[in-house]
């Protein structure tokens, strides 16, 4: 699968993007709060590598709890697919389990997305890219 992007957990977004710039990548669009995953979004890039920065919040608990846990990390890999129902059914076939079904995300304009697990893997992140 196509990779979209790569989901970046930190603690402080704005700082973040300021020492990622430092390092060379540029901010792609502004930071946005996500009301109902309860956390700030903001997405940069490094060439053909798009990097997602996540703040949680205190409404966010699971997140906040990872981040306290491993500090500043990414952790999360986001796949491209052109049908997101039919590619949750064939990982959860695979083994994967879904942690958080498919729901609507702002900060990739409103495309749909969902998040899976599996021991080996981790955490991944489905985007469905329609046709444009
Ligand atoms: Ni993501």
């Amino acid at each position: 699968m196509k990779i979209h992007h790569i989901g970046y957990l930190v603690e402080d977004i704005n700082t973040a993007t300021e020492e990622f710039q430092e390092l060379g990548y540029t901010l792609k669009n502004q930071v946005i709060y996500d009301n109902t995953r309860k956390i700030y979004i903001s997405f940069l890039t490094n060439n053909n590598y798009l990097i997602e920065f996540i703040q949680p919040t205190e409404e966010s608990p699971g997140l906040s709890k990872m981040l306290k846990k491993n500090g500043s990390m990414p952790y999360h890999i986001c796949y491209e697919t052109d049908n997101l129902e039919n590619s949750i059914q064939s990982l959860q076939k695979k083994g994967y389990f879904l942690i958080q079904p498919c729901a609507i995300a702002p900060a990739l304009n409103n495309k749909k997305v969902a998040f899976l697990m599996n021991t080996s893997v981790g955490i991944i992140e489905l985007v469905e890219i329609g046709k444009e």
